[in-house]
């Protein structure tokens, strides 16, 4: 079947607006993130739909979600939830089981059996939804791990639609993947989708073994960016497509005078510092405590780091019914404060703390200005702070400090200083190695960082997934390696360039 003739339908937990009620009535707020950018195009040129919770358990949304179509261009479906379902499904398994689970981090797990059962009946309300609402030829693209069980509902319902998965998370390997209660029935009901997207190679690496350990019968077939398991009579793709940014966007926002003014706000106060940059969504796997015992491990071996740096570190506030992300943040503020009343000193604080999230304006200020940004997550699916940071260094001058952990790695280790999130000596030494980075050496290094992502921007990624589920014809892809574990340099003063 032609692709141009069929509608694409988008599921993922949350519909792309942010609807809010006041006096008024209700408020709504276009998504502003590059998948919502990256797909609104193409949903408007297909008369597209969107299907998500709504953010909300009122059900009286029908002209709030009408209004948003309006200026969306698309449909909006709403699947309302009950507060027990979201607690069950969304906080239960979803977050406080496949999130730690899927980023290494098992013993976070509460393998509760009744998390289970209400993540089952949810995908199954979304599966009734999609399929109440979608013909025969549409094209069903369902977005991440809050969803992994849709196609195997679908089946349930003799649904013939052909659907497709993209993971944004990581997916783990065998060995943690089988600590799961329920490990057979969710890689089962993977294999119901006719492409699954992962992030990266290893990813997707870690699906096939998972496949193979846990399912006889099965044969792989292919290589390259796009592979087949087949499975009895059924035929499943499987491919990597690392997810990107509007690189465009940002680096236009960047140059814009508003901007500017943001970018020399922040350096106003601070002088001739350099900046050193983290921005992370309040998270565990963000190794944002490990960063900064990195940062206060750096203080005691370079001293010249003392009245010359200034760290900000970002964190926006995420999850906050979840126990353990109240208890981070409490951690996070009590070594803040101990590291600041250790080291500060007249006219210097080493450690500038924002819980908030930031305006468009602050953020790109911040990215367009920071010297060193400062990227360890323990495990991310891709980290598209890290892409973005690159695209608004227009001056070509920030350096990146990155985890090897991050799915950007496969990527942007060429132009990187790579690190083990979990070596915080390692880092304190790749803090100073960035702070006295000649400036030549900084902008080789950016430059390739740019380049390489400008070409694999957010609209490739669409392409390239929608591609692979329609054609036989492999997509063109300029960034499918893998992170080679074993080029990390031992010794740092050695990187030539
Ligand atoms: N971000 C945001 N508000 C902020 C700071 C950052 O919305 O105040 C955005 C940022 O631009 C990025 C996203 O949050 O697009 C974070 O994505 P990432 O892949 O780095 O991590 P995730 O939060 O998805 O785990
Ligand atoms: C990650 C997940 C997304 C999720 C986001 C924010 O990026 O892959 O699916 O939307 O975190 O988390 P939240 O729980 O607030 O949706």
């Amino acid at each position: 079947m032609d692709l141009p003739k069929r509608r694409l339908v988008i599921v993922s937990n949350r519909l792309p607006i942010v609807l809010e009620k006041n006096a008024e009535g209700w408020s709504v707020t276009q998504g502003s993130g590059g998948l919502v950018t990256a797909l609104a195009p193409v949903l408007r040129n297909r008369g597209g739909l969107w299907i998500g919770w709504p953010g909300s358990s009122e059900d009286n949304l029908e002209e709030p979600l009408a209004v948003a179509a309006k200026e969306t261009g698309y449909n909006l479906l709403p699947v309302f939830l009950s507060n027990y379902e979201m607690e069950k499904y969304y906080h239960g398994f979803s977050n406080e089981i496949l999130w730690p689970l899927f980023h290494d981090l098992q013993s976070r797990c509460k393998f509760d059996p009744e998390y289970w059962q209400i993540y089952q009946q949810v995908n199954k309300k979304f599966a009734e939804t999609i399929l109440q609402n979608t013909q025969k030829d549409d094209y069903v693209w369902i977005h991440d791990y809050h969803l992994m069980y849709v196609a195997a509902e679908l089946h349930n319902l003799k649904s013939d639609l052909t659907v497709g998965f993209f993971l944004h998370i990581p997916f783990p390997p065998p060995d943690i993947f089988v600590k799961l209660p329920w490990r057979s029935e969710l890689l089962h009901a993977l294999l119901e989708y006719d492409l699954i997207g992962f992030q990266t190679l290893r990813d997707r690496r870690n699906f096939i073994q998972c496949v193979r350990t846990l399912i006889g019968g099965t044969h792989i077939q292919g290589k390259g960016q796009v592979v087949t398991i087949q499975m009895r009579e059924r035929v499943i793709k499987v491919g990597s497509f690392p997810i990107s940014i509007d690189y465009k966007n940002f680096e236009q926002q960047t140059e814009t005078k508003e901007v500017a003014d943001s970018a020399w706000y922040i350096h106003e106060n601070l002088g001739e510092r350099k900046i050193i940059l983290g921005i992370d969504r309040l998270d565990y796997t963000k190794g944002i405590l490990e960063r900064l015992k990195a940062f206060e491990k750096a203080l005691i071996k370079y001293p010249d780091l003392h009245g010359e740096v200034a760290f900000i570190q970002i964190v926006v506030p995420s999850r906050e019914n979840i126990d353990e992300y109240q208890v981070l943040r409490t951690e996070i503020e009590q070594m803040v404060g101990n590291i600041n009343g250790r080291f500060t000193k007249y006219g210097w604080v080493p450690i500038h703390y924002i819980f908030r999230s930031l305006d468009k304006y602050e953020l790109h200020g911040y990215y367009r200005t920071a010297e060193i940004a400062l990227i360890t997550p323990l495990k991310d699916g891709m980290n598209l702070v890290a892409k973005e940071y690159c695209a608004c260094s227009v001056e070509e001058n920030g350096v990146i400090i990155l985890s090897e952990f991050a799915g950007a790695s496969a990527q942007m280790h060429t132009g990187a200083i790579m690190v083990n999130p979990y070596d915080v000596e390692s880092i304190a030494d790749a803090l100073y190695q960035a702070f006295t980075m000649p400036r030549d050496e900084r902008r080789v290094r950016m430059h390739k960082l740019r380049q390489s992502i400008k070409k694999a921007d957010i609209f490739w990624w669409v392409d390239s997934f929608i591609q692979a589920a329609f054609t036989e014809k492999l997509y063109s892809f300029p960034v499918l390696e893998d992170y080679d574990y074993s080029a990390q340099v031992a010794d740092r003063s050695s990187v030539k360039f």
